[in-house]
Formats: C-alpha cells, structure tokens, sequence
C-alpha cells in the first residue's frame, strides 16, 4: 500500500512540475493525471481513504515515511505549505477535477491575494498551525510558458533580461529532469501537432539538461546550457509566422530567410546584458555540424562548443518526433538511425549514443500519435 500511495503522490506532484512548464490541457499533464487516478483507483480498493502527512521535513503515510519523502517535501509538499497546508487527504471518488484544481491553486503564485485551497468532495486538507501562508506568493512567479515569452522579449528588445525570470524558468526546467526523471523526462517527448516553439523550446531545455548532467557537467554548466537551450530558437521570432509553419515546400528566399535565425538569435543574445555568453554560442552554432555543414556557414575546422553539440541531439530528436505540417512524427528507431546514419546530418557520434541509450533507459515513451 506504501508504495501506491507513494506513486500517487509523486504523479501528483508530476502533474503540477508538467503544469508548471505546459498548458493544463497538454497531454503531459492529462497523463500524469490519469496515472495518479489509475493508482488512486488500486488504493480505494482496500482503503476508503488515505491521509498523507509532511512532518519535520518528511511525508508519512500510516506513520512510515514514504520512499520519496524527501522528493515529495522539498516540492510538492514544500507548495502545499504556502498555503499552510502540511495534511492532504483523499477519498474514493476522487474525480479528476478535483486534482485538476489542487493543480492550478498550487501553480497560481501571481494572484494577490492568493487562491484558496478549499477542500473538495474528495480532497481535505489539514492546515499547518502557523502563520506560513503569509509566505504565499513572494516570488510572483508567472507560469513558465509567460516567463519565456517575457524572456524571449527583453532580448529581442535588447533589455536585460529580468534575473529571477531567468532563474524561475532554468528551476521549473531542472526540477522536471531531476525530481522525477522517470516520471517527467517522458513528458519532454509528447508533443501535439498544433505544437508551438515555445513547447519545442522547454522540450529541447529538458532533453538537454538531462544530457549534460549524464555526460557530467558540472552543476554550473548545466544551468548555463538550460538557459542556452531555452534561447537557441530566440532568432526565429524574426521570421515570418506563416514560414515557421509553412505545409508546402520553401521557396529559395524563404529557406534564407529560415536560415538567418541562429545569427540573429545569436545577435540578439550578444546585444541582451546578463546573458552568459554560452547562450549566443549555442544560438549560432546549433544548426552546424560537426563537419561544417548546415547553417550559418563557417570556415573549414570550426570547432563546436559541446554545449551546442548537447543542444542540437535534443533539438533534432524533439525536432523529428514532432509531426510537423511538412513531415509526419518519425518513429524513434528511425531517428535514430538518422542521427547515427552516415547520410544524417553530423552529430556528435559519442554524444548521440549516450542519448539515446538516456532516451532508452528512462523510459521517455516510443511515439507521438502520429495524426491519421
Ligand atoms: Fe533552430
Ligand atoms: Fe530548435
């Protein structure tokens, strides 16, 4: 039973680290619910209810603590105790709903006053008795897919880039990759077809984070290569919307066009004070190979930076697994072949094969649904 409840209370806070970084109809989120109410529906065989405590840093359950306690209080618990909440308890019945809006009070640091957490039906809370909840909302934190739009326009814009936005989103992009890797990194591979760059760009941040800690980075470094896996498309909000998602073939001006976004993304990034130079580094070269081919040309022998090496793995596969108006999703064997193939573009061979053997072993899922 300690391990349902522990499962369950970890896809719950999966729910609200995807929710944290897509929109509450992204499929992400929808499966880490309909995870959390597949184990729900095993505990409420046996138990009417369960009750789940934090205490003194720890989360116990039936008076053990739970397998991931220290997981489960320095996140979820950690946001339930800014709205003085140290107790949850559910029900059987529980209706997706019902998760759905402990989802959004938790992710919700903007509004002011905050929103309440009222119990539900199914859903009761157990209140700390102490005055924590006037912790709630200092760091008036907008949802992520907000802060990069606002991220990405202090640099088109050439402003410096607000410090704790930057901070917010590279912390919402590492707690997905390490709180619950097994749990979350999938998220980083299911797309929708309507999907937009800013989905792409978190997906590539996710993959290539995860990469660089596998690789062993250095804690520094992998933070500098999130930020600079966010802003490696920052250069494609020059380019005509209509090309971005264009169905038929380009033109010859249009793949210029296209092709111009790792320089100006690179500009732009030169140009925004705070930047940490790796970022216009992996702008600019994330479309080279390692050969010299692709875009924007460079002179014989260039040498890429690993971390647009890191970068361009995560940015080609998320880029192939994606059904695109062009293209339909790849499956990841052919990718795969593509990327390890001589008549692929030029990765890093070393880097590719550790990915994907990344890819494989925690358990990111086979395929997008690919449309009918
Ligand atoms: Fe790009
Ligand atoms: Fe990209």
């Amino acid at each position: 039973m300690n391990e349902l409840v522990n499962a369950a209370f970890m896809e719950l806070q999966s729910a609200l680290v995807a929710r944290k970084l897509y929109s509450a109809d992204h499929q992400s989120v929808r499966e880490a619910t309909d995870r959390l109410l597949e184990l729900l529906r095993k505990i409420f065989v046996e138990r009417a209810e369960i009750a789940v405590f934090a205490v003194d840093d720890r989360v116990v359950f039936e008076g053990d603590v739970l397998a991931a306690s220290e997981n489960l209080a320095d996140r979820l618990f950690a946001d339930l105790g800014r709205h003085g909440i140290d107790r949850v308890i559910l029900r059987r019945g529980l209706k997706p709903d019902e998760i759905g809006r402990i989802v959004e009070v938790l992710i919700d640091t903007k509004s002011d006053p905050p929103p309440a957490l009222t119990p539900s039906a199914h859903v009761l809370f157990g209140f700390i008795d102490t005055h924590a909840a006037d912790d709630i909302a200092t760091d008036g934190a907008a949802p992520t897919q907000q802060r990069l739009e606002d991220l990405w326009q202090d640099i088109t814009e050439g402003r410096s880039p607000n410090d704790s936005n930057v901070c917010n989103i590279v912390s919402s992009v590492s707690t997905a990759v390490t709180a619950s890797a097994s749990a979350m990194l999938p998220l980083a591979a299911i797309k929708r077809f309507d999907e937009y760059t800013f989905v792409h760009t978190i997906n590539v941040a996710i993959l290539s984070t995860a990469l660089a800690e596998v690789v062993g980075l250095n804690q520094k470094a992998v933070h500098e290569l999130s930020m600079a896996a966010l802003l490696h498309d920052v250069g494609k909000q020059l380019v005509p919307k209509e090309l971005l998602n264009k169905s038929g073939r380009f033109t010859d001006e249009e793949y210029r066009l296209i092709q111009l976004h790792p320089v100006d993304g690179a500009r732009l990034l030169f140009n925004a004070p705070g930047v940490p130079e790796l970022s216009p580094i992996v702008a600019f070269e994330h479309h080279i190979g390692g050969d010299g081919s692709g875009y924007p040309k460079v002179p014989r022998g260039w040498k890429l930076n690993l971390a647009s090496r890191i970068v361009q793995v995560a940015d080609v596969f998320d880029a192939m697994r994606t059904h695109r108006p062009y293209r339909p999703a790849m499956p990841r064997e052919k990718i795969k072949s593509i990327m390890c193939g001589d008549s692929g573009p030029c990765f890093d061979v070393d880097l590719v094969e550790i990915f994907f053997r990344m890819v494989e072993s925690r358990g990111i899922p086979e395929e997008d649904r690919v449309a009918a």
